[in-house]
């Protein structure tokens, strides 16, 4: 009981949380009010998000997302998920943002919501002590033509806290390598990258991921088990998964967290880390997390130390920045 009390408290690194996915329903529903837009339909009679399945999820998620309108709005919902980062011991998070949600893709807009998303951040980092960088996030099924307008807005804004470029959505809408362009320039603008792959698809998703974007981490990753010789290339290369166990039960891709290939993973060498993907989404949150892989896998605190020192050698930020905030 001691033991499971000082794993929920441990300072925790998190490398995959959705920005608009980190919003809680009444924050979107608040929102939602105060510009008169009705968005009743996605939400459950308790209040919660209502959707069936992970497509509906995305639809959902755009649903709930389409209320926040003006940089304002997103920094304030930067403040409100660093809040519940923080209180969750969280001490650095990288999160992914979309142009295509913050002016659709056009530079100059981006560069205003990406000010106001930064100063929230920069107070919370003052008064919270937690860290907060960017990656920047084409959306798979907006296709590969809106992904280049995110990488070029990517390329524009590459730096300390602009660190990625990192693919979400749909990953059974077209390929990987469809997206090759927009990764080579985000490459080119110094960016480090990940892709979401292996959480719908299978193992060749993700050699796909590596291979033809040449990514450094993988958003899931995780059905790469059913192929040990992608399990043995994601050794090899040193590619770290950004693991999130909960979302991946809460959406049915493993029935249990005891089912849960997280630790076949790690025991045969897989770098793999954990996060939350979309909390309030999954129901979920950093601790929760911890403490339901401390009960499914009997993991220790040594074993959470070094989940923990995989992720910040994964972290996307400068040198100086990892090794100020463990
Ligand atoms: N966007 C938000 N959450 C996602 C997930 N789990 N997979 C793909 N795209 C997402
Ligand atoms: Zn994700």
């Amino acid at each position: 009981e001691d033991e499971l009390h000082r794993i929920a408290n441990l300072p925790k690194i998190e490398l995959h949380l959705h920005f608009e996915g980190a919003a809680p329903p009444a924050f979107i529903r608040g929102l939602a009010k105060e510009k008169k837009v009705d968005i009743s339909g996605i939400f459950n009679e308790d209040g919660s998000y209502a959707y069936r399945d992970f497509w509906h999820f995305l639809e959902v998620y755009e649903a709930a997302t389409s209320v926040l309108k003006t940089p304002e709005d997103f920094a304030r919902l930067c403040t409100a998920l660093l809040e519940e980062s923080a209180r969750n011991g969280v001490v650095y998070c990288e999160t992914f943002l979309s142009p295509d949600f913050c002016g659709g893709g056009d530079v100059t807009a981006w560069r205003e919501y990406l000010h106001a998303i930064r100063e929230a951040a920069d107070a919370a980092e003052r008064d919270m002590g937690i860290t907060l960088r960017g990656i920047v996030t084409p959306i798979r099924h907006f296709g590969p033509e809106k992904a280049k307008r995110a990488a070029r807005c990517a390329a524009e804004t590459a730096g300390d806290w602009i660190v990625g470029l990192g693919m979400g959505g749909d990953e059974k809408q077209g390929r990987q390598r469809d997206f090759a362009y927009s990764f080579d320039m985000a490459r080119e603008a110094g960016l480090r990258l990940t892709s979401h792959a292996g959480e719908w698809q299978g193992p060749s998703e993700v050699r796909e991921a590596v291979e033809d974007l040449g990514v450094e981490r993988i958003g899931h990753g995780v059905r790469a088990i059913g192929d040990l010789a992608v399990v043995d290339m994601l050794i090899e290369r040193e590619i770290t998964l950004e693991v999130c166990p909960g979302s991946n039960v809460f959406l049915g891709v493993f029935p249990s967290l005891k089912e849960h290939p997280i630790e076949r993973l790690r025991e045969r060498g897989v770098g793999v880390t954990v996060s939350t993907d979309d909390p309030p989404f999954f129901h979920t949150t950093m601790k929760d997390e911890y403490l339901g892989l401390a009960k499914a896998h009997r993991w220790d605190e040594e074993v959470f130390a070094m989940i923990n020192r995989t992720a910040l050698d994964a972290a996307f930020c400068d040198a100086a920045t990892r090794e100020a905030v463990l």
